[in-house]
């Protein structure tokens, strides 16, 4: 059995994160600049079932046999097998790694599982294929944020634009002219299973309200699925604008996310919003066609930890 190897990209929510949980829809991108990557290699002489896991960016060094069986690279493995009905598979050792920023809003676990299930699918000589990959991922997504919409894991294994709707057949698109968005990292961890469970909570004491947020956002989301496909890019500006508002009435902002956004504004960007989970990650903000390095440089000097500039086609 041959070393494989295989990679899957960053990803960034566009517009209608949140209300895409409760069936509203989203749009989502693959951001190729920064990717995981597993590369599985056969271990000569060790018996059938010896699987050896290091992934230095999380510091983990282990026999598959110590982890727990919910632990999500576990969950993938197993499943992989399952899938493939392999019962005793050859003795492997997997490295893992990223350039994903952990916890940020980017997908990195999601991008891992698909990475993982797909270098191992190849490995084992049967890849699976990018449907049975994203719903591995997604049962992976489960244990990192509970109630995950699928977005996620949707758009890494796609690895195209994705108009997506939860528990509906894929939806990917292209641009019909590219565009640039910046994207600036606050380097406050993003705790998305806790902004997750309080829209939740804040939903279940006050569905009314909450529907209706979920709703308005739903809309952005359409006329941006419109635009972005008829080459009107500049309105989608008014729109980050409006959809960071309502992420707002959520409760999933936060100061620092706030403030990268106006410094965006008052650099040039023609709209930004929080993008992911919220409270911490990722912003995003749409540029003009000549002022991407002066929005990034302003995000920079205002404390942003990283940023990344990326043209969506
Ligand atoms: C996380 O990337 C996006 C959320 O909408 C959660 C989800 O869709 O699973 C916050």
């Amino acid at each position: 059995m041959p070393a494989t190897s295989a990679s899957a990209p960053a990803k960034i929510i566009l517009f209608g994160e949140h209300a895409v949980v409760y069936g509203r829809p989203a749009i989502a991108v693959p951001i190729s600049s920064v990717m995981a990557k597993v590369f599985i290699r056969p271990v000569l002489n060790a018996p059938s079932g010896y699987i050896h896991i290091l992934s230095p960016g999380i510091e983990l060094d282990t026999d598959l046999s110590a982890l727990s069986d919910d632990h999500p690279l576990a969950l993938v493995i197993h499943h992989v097998f399952s899938s493939l009905g392999v019962t005793r598979p050859p003795a492997m050792k997997i490295r893992i790694t990223s350039t994903i920023p952990i916890a940020s809003g980017l997908g990195s676990g999601a991008a891992v599982s698909v990475a993982l299930a797909r270098a191992l699918s190849a490995f084992l000589g049967h890849p699976l294929t990018k449907e049975q990959v994203s719903a591995i991922a997604f049962e992976a997504d489960k244990i990192y944020h509970h109630t995950p919409s699928g977005i996620d894991n949707t758009v890494i294994t796609y690895q195209q634009p994705v108009y997506f709707i939860k528990n509906q057949p894929v939806q990917t698109f292209k641009a019909y002219e590219p565009f640039t968005i910046v994207i600036a990292d606050t380097g406050i961890p993003c705790p998305t299973m806790e902004t997750v469970r309080d829209v939740r909570h804040g939903w279940q004491a006050n569905p009314g309200r909450y529907d209706k947020l979920f709703d308005s956002i739903g809309c952005i989301v359409e006329k941006a699925h419109k635009l972005i496909q008829t080459g009107h890019n500049e309105d989608l500006g008014p729109l980050m604008d409006e959809n960071h508002q309502l992420l707002c009435a959520l409760g999933v902002s936060s100061q620092e996310l706030d403030r990268l956004i106006e410094i965006a504004r008052a650099a040039g960007a023609l709209g930004a919003k929080l993008s992911g989970g919220g409270r911490g990650g990722n912003m995003i903000a749409l540029t003009g066609r000549l002022n991407a390095p002066t929005i990034a440089k302003a995000l920079q000097e205002a404390g942003a930890v990283h940023t990344i500039t990326t043209t969506i086609r």
